[in-house]
């Protein structure tokens, strides 16, 4: 394994506050981030909001604010959601900034100095909600985008163009080459197909139709395309520069994974490969494009009503902290699939998992060493790692870190619950209760032992979804809050007293409310 590790998520427009969708994404990074944590200690986690471009310039119009108060405004609901999420993040970066502004520029020039980039009179179909040009053939039967089902507006302006097919051969051997850099591999072929139509694209557009972005150096008639604008906060943010890089870009760039919505690989994998060869500078390991997440089974959109924001869930819920939705956000969609919010699917599994199983079992088997070992666990309770118990763990270890490696967050939540399920028969079948009753107390000693203990894995590989129920468990454990993999070693649990009777609390109370779909009947 690489001995860094650097993540980004796709920067999200500012044009509106942050929905679940937004933040699934954002949880989906924080929850590999944390993972990554639990095994590497260099790992650098960039999130950030695209601000420029004419959706925001048009939005920001209709809401009789400038561009940039609008920006600001919105950009502090999406960094107070992300904080209510704890999305732990290391920097946040924001378009607008004067620092990125100056780089892109550079870049920019950059390309024009080595002939990539040259000026075109060009008449096209501009779709403000992609912030793209589409070719007549990607349009609906109605001559609408297909994502904004908006007609789109014809443009006729001389703008600069990027030789974008002079590097298509070079991608898609890139693409053949590395099995992983498209993740799920099945999204691969997609790219390959659209390739062979890709042309040179507009990467300006004049003042005259938008003027909120970043200027072109030397021809201040013209505004850097938004995407080239966005996509370069990936090396921005770490301070690239062609003269002195900084420190965290020599560090951490090529990204291990730039993680983003299936609806955007296209402008990852091409654009901005393309630009990147063009510069000379090394390409991220991985394209991760997740699937998209619906509310009912509806997409979520404002003339329907249906876009819900995580605080509004959390509030509804009465939760105290955002692990339950992380959870089940986490577990919603398999490997790349698109997954559904309904509070149904959202009680019945956080209830299921959280409460019933996991919770329960930490509550049972704690009280149960109270009252018959009055909390304490001693050197003779504990059992070798040879023991069934002991060795399920183990394998489930090695499952949850497999699938995590490959981004398989919902297989590796499925793991952990399965194992919580068998510990949880375990106790069924070994019934400590009837062991004290018969007096076979080092017995009913061995089998309490071995359900903490598993209770201590559980809360490791919990932790990069639900870091606060880790937390609590740990704690309930009389653990320190070390939640590194290589304090998994069978065997580790504190001897002593651990616990008492007011110290064991639930560590998730069950959920009741019928919150969305409230909302949807209201509208
Ligand atoms: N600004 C561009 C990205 C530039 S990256 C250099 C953008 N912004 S966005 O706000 O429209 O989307 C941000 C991210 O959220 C994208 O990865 C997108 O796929 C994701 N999602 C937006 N709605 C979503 C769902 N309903 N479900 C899951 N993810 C979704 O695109």
């Amino acid at each position: 394994m690489a001995d860094k590790f650097y993540l980004t998520t796709a920067i999200d427009y500012v044009n509106g506050a942050p929905h679940i969708g937004h933040a699934y994404e954002k949880i989906m990074a924080d929850v590999i981030i944390r993972q990554k944590r639990q095994i590497l200690d260099d790992v650098y986690f960039l999130t950030g909001t695209d601000e420029h471009g004419i959706k925001i310039q048009k939005t920001s119009a209709k809401n009789n604010m400038t561009p940039q108060e609008f920006c600001d405004m919105n950009f502090s609901k999406f960094e107070a959601e992300w904080k209510l999420l704890e999305i732990d993040y290391d920097q946040i970066i924001r378009t607008s900034n004067p620092k990125h502004k100056k780089i892109v520029q550079k870049i920019f020039q950059k390309l024009c100095d080595k002939g990539d980039i040259y000026k075109h009179s060009y008449t096209g179909l501009y779709c403000s909600g992609c912030e793209s040009f589409l070719n007549q053939r990607d349009l609906t039967e109605d001559g609408l985008c297909p994502d904004h089902l908006v007609k789109p507006e014809e443009v006729k302006e001389e703008n600069y163009f990027f030789r974008l097919s002079k590097y298509k051969e070079r991608i898609a051997e890139h693409i053949k080459t590395h099995p992983n850099f498209i993740q799920p591999a099945y999204r691969a072929n997609e790219i390959l197909n659209q390739l062979e139509n890709i042309e040179d694209i507009s990467v300006s557009r004049s003042k005259s139709s938008v003027s909120w972005g970043i200027d072109v150096l030397n021809d201040d008639s013209q505004i850097i395309y938004v995407w080239v604008d966005a996509l370069s906060n990936y090396i921005t943010a770490l301070g690239f520069d062609f003269e002195n890089p900084e420190e965290l870009y020599k560090k951490y760039w090529p990204a291990n994974v730039h993680l983003i919505g299936k609806d955007i690989i296209k402008f990852h994998s091409i654009y901005w490969i393309a630009i990147l060869m063009a510069l000379d500078l090394p390409l991220p390991e991985t394209i991760f494009g997740h699937g998209w997440i619906t509310i009912d089974e509806t997409k979520m959109s404002k003339s329907l009503g249906n876009v819900i924001a995580p605080r509004d869930i959390l509030k509804e819920y009465n939760l105290e902290h955002p692990d339950a939705f992380r959870y089940f956000m986490m577990s919603a969609a398999p490997y790349g699939k698109d997954g559904n919010y309904s509070d149904k699917d959202f009680k019945e599994k956080v209830n299921a998992d959280l409460a019933n199983n996991i919770g329960n079992l930490l509550n049972r088997s704690l009280n149960m060493l109270v009252k018959y070992f009055d909390g304490e666990i001693k050197e003779e309770f504990k059992t070798p790692s040879s023991c069934e118990i002991a060795k399920s763990a183990e394998e489930t270890k090695q499952k949850v870190l497999s699938h995590f490696e490959k981004y398989e967050i919902a297989e590796a939540i499925g793991e952990i619950v399965d194992f919580s399920n068998s510990v949880n028969k375990y106790v069924t079948e070994n019934a400590p209760w009837t062991l004290a009753k018969e007096n076979k107390m080092s017995e009913c000693a061995q089998v309490l032992y071995n359900i903490l203990e598993a209770m201590r894995y559980i809360s490791v590989m919990l932790y990069p979804m639900c870091p606060n129920i880790s937390k609590d468990i740990m704690t309930q454990l009389s653990m320190p809050l070390n939640f590194k993999y290589d304090t998994l070693e069978w065997g580790k649990l504190n001897i002593g007293k651990i616990t008492e009777k007011e110290k064991i609390k639930p560590v998730f109370l069950r959920i009741d409310s019928e919150f969305a779909t409230d909302k949807k009947k209201e509208n």
